[in-house]
Parts: structure tokens; C-alpha cells; sequence
């Protein structure tokens, strides 16, 4: 079955423990968490100090989504504050050296290693790491803001990366304008994790937009 991560980024920030209380007792698996620095992306989100006092008040797994120019500078302090799952993208990477170190690093610390790709980043880019990846998240939204809509050339990733998984272990996540219908077009294609902001967080009944999903 499929997992379902709701993107904090559209919660109520000031009734945060209110809004993660009612994902989690209707059957979110995940808590997506996503970090924008306004240098990677053209927005600011939230930081490390914000997820260890998430960590404090959930036990839902925690899906950190880095949409940061220099991930390894910040690393240790997501590690501190309890994500569960680093992903980093690949276009914020400057060499492959440094980015098998970052895996490696990441994996030292006993935590779960995604990487990103942007729509216009092809899956053969970070074809070589695949193998020490544990979740892969293909972007259907250029990042930076929730409330976009879905791009169906993600589709097409999703199935690349599904065909290409035989002896690797990663998750296949989308993230990006997912509802009801694009989730199941990605369902379909091959995809474990949905990500869905604006869809649980603005929904009239949570339960339901949630169900929908899976
Ligand atoms: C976008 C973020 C997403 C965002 C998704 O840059 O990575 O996780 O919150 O929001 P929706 O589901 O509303 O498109
Ligand atoms: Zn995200």
C-alpha cells in the first residue's frame, strides 16, 4: 500500500501540534518536512530548531525534503533534531565525490538517504547512486511553494525509476500537486510515497482527502 507524507509546509504553523495530531490519527504515515533556505528556491520555510520540537510531539517517521544550496553545511543539525529521512537534490551538488561522501555521511548516522530531482532533471543524472539510495523523490512541481499543479512528465520518471529498481532497495516518492487523481495516475506508475500538501491541509475533511489517496 501506499504511504502518505502530508507537507507541513501548508499546516497552520501556530496550531502546528493541533494540524500533526489530526494527520497522524487519520492515518498519515509520514511527516513531510520541507526546508527552503531562498537561495536553492525563491522561499523560506522552516528550519532544524522547528523539526526537533515536531520530533518532540509525533512519532510519525520524518521525511526531511532539503531544498537547500548547500546541504552538507546543515546536515548534522538535521541529524540532531530527529529526521528519520535526509533527501537532498542533486542539482544543489557540485561533484559526485561530494555527493557519495553526503550519502555516506548521512548513512553513518543511521538515518535514511533520498535524493531529489527537479521536472527538468533526467532520473539518468543520479543513476549511479541509486543503488545506495533509500528513497528517490521525483519532483511533478518546480520547488519552492505548495498549491502547484501536478506536471505528468513526473509520470514518466516514476516508471524509469520502477523499471530500474530490480536489486536496489530505494522508495520511489512524488511530491509536487498531488490529489486524489494525479496521486493515483502516480500510484499506477509505480510510485510508494505520495507527498500532499495543499490536498490533506486544506481539505474540509482530512480523513477523507487522506483515504483518497491510499
Ligand atoms: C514544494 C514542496 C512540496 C509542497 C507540496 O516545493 O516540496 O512538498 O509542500 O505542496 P502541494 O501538495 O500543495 O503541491
Ligand atoms: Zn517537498
Amino acid at each position: 500500500m501506499v504511504k502518505v507524507a502530508p507537507s507541513v509546509l501548508s499546516a497552520n504553523f501556530a496550531e502546528l501540534k493541533k494540524d500533526l495530531d489530526s494527520i497522524q490519527k487519520y492515518g498519515a504515515d509520514w511527516i513531510h518536512y520541507d526546508v527552503m533556505d531562498g537561495h536553492f528556491v525563491p522561499n523560506i520555510s522552516f528550519g532544524y530548531s522547528i523539526l526537533a520540537d515536531v520530533k518532540k510531539v509525533s512519532d510519525l517517521y520524518l521525511d526531511v525534503h532539503l531544498m537547500i544550496s548547500d546541504p552538507k553545511k546543515y546536515v548534522d543539525e538535521f541529524i540532531k533534531a530527529g529526521a528519520d529521512l535526509i533527501t537532498f537534490h542533486i542539482e544543489a551538488m557540485e561533484s559526485e565525490e561530494k555527493t557519495r561522501e553526503l550519502i555516506e555521511y548521512i548513512h553513518q548516522h543511521n538515518k535514511h538517504v533520498g535524493i531529489s530531482i527537479k521536472p527538468a532533471t533526467p532520473v539518468s543524472t543520479i543513476e549511479k547512486y541509486l543503488n545506495d539510495l533509500d528513497l528517490v523523490l521525483v519532483m511533478s512541481v518546480e520547488p519552492g511553494f505548495g498549491g502547484q499543479s501536478f506536471q505528468d512528465m513526473a509520470i514518466a520518471k516514476i516508471k524509469e525509476l520502477k523499471d530500474k529498481r530490480q536489486d536496489a532497495h530505494y522508495l520511489i516518492e512524488v511530491d509536487g500537486g498531488i490529489n486524489d487523481q494525479t496521486g493515483k495516475l502516480c500510484k499506477d506508475a509505480g510510485a510508494d510515497v505520495l507527498v500532499a500538501g495543499s490536498y490533506v491541509f486544506n481539505a474540509d475533511n482530512r480523513q477523507a482527502a487522506i483515504d483518497s489517496l491510499k
